[in-house]
């Protein structure tokens, strides 16, 4: 306890230190503040044991495959992490503090005339086969598996102190060991460590564990420590980013969406989760989907939203499921997810392979501009998912949640093309082409999502809309600092416990998040009665940062949006280009007619769009940035 109160003593004096810098932080800084450390410049992608093994993960398992994922040639489609999750752990040596390898199920791991296993062998083959390897942690002192797990037979052994093979206290002997010694590539970091071992809970009043105060709650905000769970995050990020001088590393934070993860893991590490974990049922995956879909701001070349892992292989996506099994991988795929398989791929169909072997798919994912799908169209039954890709071309997906047929008009509109102008379309699947003119009708069969790449002439000619290249836009401050449930996050189809209890509560999603033709609640981006289909949505007192690929001139729309509920505290706009001051307006409040602002951005790289309030409630105040576009005029 004594070390756990040190670092939550420090993490303290980390969050008094941020709400000063909190008042500053709307200082432009002339610089890109997300995460670009390690090698996540496009998601990750790659295999995972614990979909298909669980606890029950050995050596042969994963090494058969291994052999699929390269007999098949999905690792040269870019599958190259083999990532172990929980169960690999035997015990921590006491006498000094060594984590000690299952041998008996990897045998690999032994070597010869010593008493210290070494995952040396297993990632040397791994490597000199091309591909990269992963080792799983928690942040707390135990396991997920260990708070979780009902067979014994599968989880670390030993006394209190031997079962403790997660991070707390051991963050730079055990990140050295991973890294240094052992040679991985890529680190998960969980953490029921710091949740589910309080002194009330079942393992620890048993005596399995000791007892950790808990500081994240993924029901609620309210009990969750957020600036002590991200000041511990950083140090294990910092102490990843020591051990891996070369900069060869995958940071990846699995907290669910808690302790408003979302708004602060693209500047910790390269994915984060946004989700409880997924299961391979439909009403699951769409949960998991919903929690990234509206976060596009927030993922960007080096740091992704994670939905979780794919479940292609099992239950409402396996060989008998292959129309869920298309729209899983598709979206994932749109979303900038991670892709990392999650099946035992020794007896996965070949038809299965395919999906998740289908180039033009993960070239989606892999997309250079890093770009994740933004809604172009919402409904319950019903979205639009639409992508720019980095040779001007984009991705459009039509996913169909319902369980009927669904007849459809794709628009130009939805795409942000010229209505005038012909679009052409090559469905990814069929790689059949087809051509329309603002619109065309489509039949999307239940739970099917139709994906194509469009080439049409854009209704920006001469630029980009900022919502149309979310991978370059950064909300560094987003004027979140009461985060609520979103009320549309909140079902899962297989709950954990069946209906035993009250069932599922809305979860916390980035509810109040910048949004791309959005306002941060969901609605529609207007001022003064002005609807604007393009735009960014924020919260006051927040600070975007754009990066600017070239182009001569900034534009948009500005003012207070009429969601505002604070209709009478004002806000000042302002425009900055390499951290000076372009542009700004007089205090302006709800009500007022849209404020044109442009202005000349030729030779800045990083403009930044500072929306200032003295007003009560950042939560009640959404400003709009509305059609804000970077253009060559
Ligand atoms: C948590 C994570 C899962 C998996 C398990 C391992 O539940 O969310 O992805 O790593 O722990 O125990």
């Amino acid at each position: 306890m004594r070390i756990l109160s040190a670092m939550v003593c420090a993490a303290i004096l980390w969050a008094q230190v941020g709400a000063v810098r909190a008042a500053d932080s709307l200082a432009p800084t002339g610089r890109w503040t997300a995460y670009v450390a390690g090698r996540a410049a496009t998601p990750p992608m790659g295999w995972n044991s614990w979909n298909a093994f669980a606890s029950q993960v050995d050596e042969d398992k994963v090494m058969g495959s291994v052999r699929r994922i390269i007999d098949s040639g999905l690792a040269g489609k870019g599958y190259r992490y083999i990532n172990l999750d929980d169960g690999w752990a035997a015990r921590r040596r006491v006498s000094d503090g060594r984590l000690i390898i299952r041998t008996d199920r990897f045998p690999s791991a032994r070597v010869p005339d010593t008493q210290t296993p070494s995952f040396r062998p297993f990632t040397d083959r791994l490597h000199a086969l091309g591909l990269k390897a992963g080792i799983y942690s928690d942040m707390g002192r135990n396991t997920c598996a260990q708070a979780w797990g009902s067979t014994p037979q599968d989880l670390p052994q030993g006394s209190v102190a031997e079962r403790e093979v997660g991070l707390l206290d051991h963050v730079e002997a055990d990140i050295d060991l991973y890294f240094r010694e052992w040679g991985f590539d890529y680190i998960k970091v969980d953490g029921c460590g710091l949740r589910d071992f309080g002194s009330t809970s079942a393992k620890v009043r048993a005596g399995d564990a000791r007892a950790v105060t808990p500081i994240l709650d993924l029901g609620a905000i309210s009990r969750t420590d957020v600036a002590a769970v991200r000041a511990l995050f950083q140090r294990v990020g910092a102490a990843i980013a020591r051990s891996n001088p070369d900069g060869d590393f995958i940071y990846s934070l699995c907290i669910w969406g808690a302790a408003n993860v979302r708004a602060w893991a693209k500047d910790v590490g390269n994915a984060s989760r946004t989700s409880d974990d997924i299961s391979p049922a439909w009403g699951r995956m769409l949960v998991n989907f919903d929690s990234a879909v509206h976060r596009a701001l927030y993922a960007h070349p080096g740091s992704w939203n994670d939905p979780d892992m794919l479940y292609i292989g099992a239950g409402d996506f396996d060989a008998d499921h292959p129309t869920e099994a298309r729209t899983h991988f598709t979206l994932w795929s749109m979303l900038n997810a991670p892709l990392l398989i999650g099946a035992d791929l020794r007896s996965t169909s070949p038809a299965l392979l395919d999906i998740l072997g289908n180039a033009d798919i993960i070239a989606l994912n892999q997309d250079p501009a890093g770009n994740q799908a933004t809604v172009a169209y919402d409904s319950s039954d019903l979205q639009i998912l639409v992508k720019d890709l980095a040779d001007g071309d984009k991705a459009v997906a039509i996913f169909n949640r319902g369980s009927g047929a669904q007849q459809v008009w794709l628009q130009s509109a939805h795409l942000k093309y010229s209505d005038d102008a012909p679009i052409e379309l090559t469905d990814l699947w069929t790689r059949r082409q087809s051509r329309f003119t603002k619109e065309i009708p489509l039949q999307v069969a239940s739970r099917g999502t139709l994906i194509f790449r469009a080439r049409g002439t854009r209704a920006l000619v001469d630029g980009r809309y900022l919502s149309e290249q979310p991978g370059s836009v950064n909300p560094a401050v987003d004027g979140v600092t009461r985060p609520i449930p979103d009320p549309t996050i909140f079902r899962t189809a297989a709950g954990w416990n069946g209906t035993r209890g009250a069932g599922d509560r809305p979860q916390y999603a980035g509810w109040g998040g910048a949004r791309a033709d959005s306002t941060p609640y969901g609605q529609t981006l207007q001022i003064s009665r002005k609807v604007f289909r393009s735009g960014i949505a924020i919260l006051a007192n927040s600070r975007l940062e754009v990066r600017n690929a070239g182009y001569r001139r900034f534009s948009a729309n500005v003012g207070v949006d009429d969601s505002a509920t604070d209709k009478t505290s004002t806000v000042v706009f302002a425009i900055h280009g390499d951290g000076r001051l372009l542009a700004k307006t007089r205090p302006l409040r709800w009500g007022e007619q849209p404020t044109p602002l442009d202005v000349d951005v030729a030779g800045v790289t990083l403009v930044e769009l500072v929306a200032t309030s003295k007003g009560a409630s950042n939560e009640s105040l959404p400003v709009a940035w509305g059609e804000a576009a970077l253009t060559q005029r």
